[in-house]
């Protein structure tokens, strides 16, 4: 078996020789995120995969993260290492279950969160991450809006808006495993801790936060509090940088159950792997592509936080 470093003296080798790029989710696993030349949040991956001039972009993250990259920037070749890494709540909604809502609804516009698939999106208006969905539906010209899939972010959404908000009843599942007793339990044990949370969290567990945000948000966060303890409501892989750029500060997770199996998934060998031979390649039907494209934009047209 080859070592860590091996590992990765053999993958930035044939990035060079492919004009290629590793982008990180933060999520991912520790050495994953080491050796990426960008990690960010999905709407800072989405934008670094169109502006870069790499050919190659390595998508070390989810499938709808891939897609969007596939969709932004069609003349690279994208790479999901491990073609199963998918995300549950993504899969919360088809194609044609929104099609059947918006017949529902014709005259309300749809925000799709990014976890979404290409078709879903093709479907929408205007899609959204956690960085910036209140000021996407605050852009949509319409008092009226129906954001798709998760539940959390749009009853999160609607707190800070007079438009009138409505939702598929999707979740994360990895998100919904925090409950709020994990939350009293670590701050009666951490009293002088601030708690962070990510949007994907229920509402009972984001009415106990200090501040709620992207994953990106949350090392923003950390660095400028004068706080010098953060309890932490998102996925585990967030620790890595977290505790590599605040040094002097403690970051605590409430619950083990915080871990995203399919963000764990991509491994240094897949990277290698997929690298060198060139496969697990994402790409997306023109016409959905299309479609979707323009959702994208849109959003991509509305500053973020
Ligand atoms: P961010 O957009 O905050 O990176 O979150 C993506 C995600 O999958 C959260 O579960
Ligand atoms: Fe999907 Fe949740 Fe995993 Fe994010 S953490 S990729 S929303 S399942």
């Amino acid at each position: 078996m080859k070592s860590k470093a091996e590992l990765s003296e053999e993958i930035r080798k044939l990035l060079k020789e492919r004009n290629a790029i590793m982008l990180a989710h933060n999520y991912q696993r520790d050495e994953v995120q080491e050796l990426a030349d960008i990690s960010g949040d999905s709407l800072g991956l989405s934008q670094s995969a169109a502006e870069s001039d790499a050919e190659v972009i390595v998508f070390c993250g989810v499938h709808f993260m891939a897609e969007s990259a596939a969709i932004l920037a069609p003349e690279k070749t994208v790479i999901l290492p491990r073609m199963d890494a998918g995300c549950p709540m993504a899969d919360m909604i088809t194609g044609e279950q929104l099609r059947a809502e918006k017949e529902k609804r014709p005259n309300v516009p749809v925000v799709a969160y990014v976890n979404t698939t290409a078709e879903v999106k093709a479907y929408s208006d205007i899609c959204c991450t956690s960085a910036n969905a209140l000021k996407v539906a605050e852009s949509v010209d319409s008092d009226e809006v129906y954001m798709v899939p998760d539940r959390n972010l749009a009853q999160y959404t609607a707190r800070f808006t007079d438009k009138k908000i409505s939702w598929w009843d999707g979740y994360c599942p990895t998100h919904e495993n925090l409950t709020a007793a994990d939350v009293k339990k670590a701050k009666e044990e951490n009293p002088s801790a601030l708690f962070m949370c990510h949007p994907e969290c229920s509402p009972e567990v984001i009415d106990m936060a200090d501040h709620v945000c992207s994953t990106s948000g949350m090392y923003k966060y950390a660095k400028e509090s004068e706080a010098k303890s953060f309890i932490i409501g998102t996925e585990m892989g967030i620790l890595y940088r977290l505790r590599k750029d605040n040094p002097d500060k403690e970051f605590i997770l409430p619950s083990q159950k915080l871990i995203c199996p399919n963000m764990k998934l991509i491994t240094l060998e897949d990277v290698l792997q997929s690298l060198k031979e060139m496969k697990n390649i994402v790409t997306v039907p023109e016409d959905i592509r299309k479609k979707s494209l323009v959702a994208l934009n849109k959003m991509l047209k509305v500053p973020r936080d």
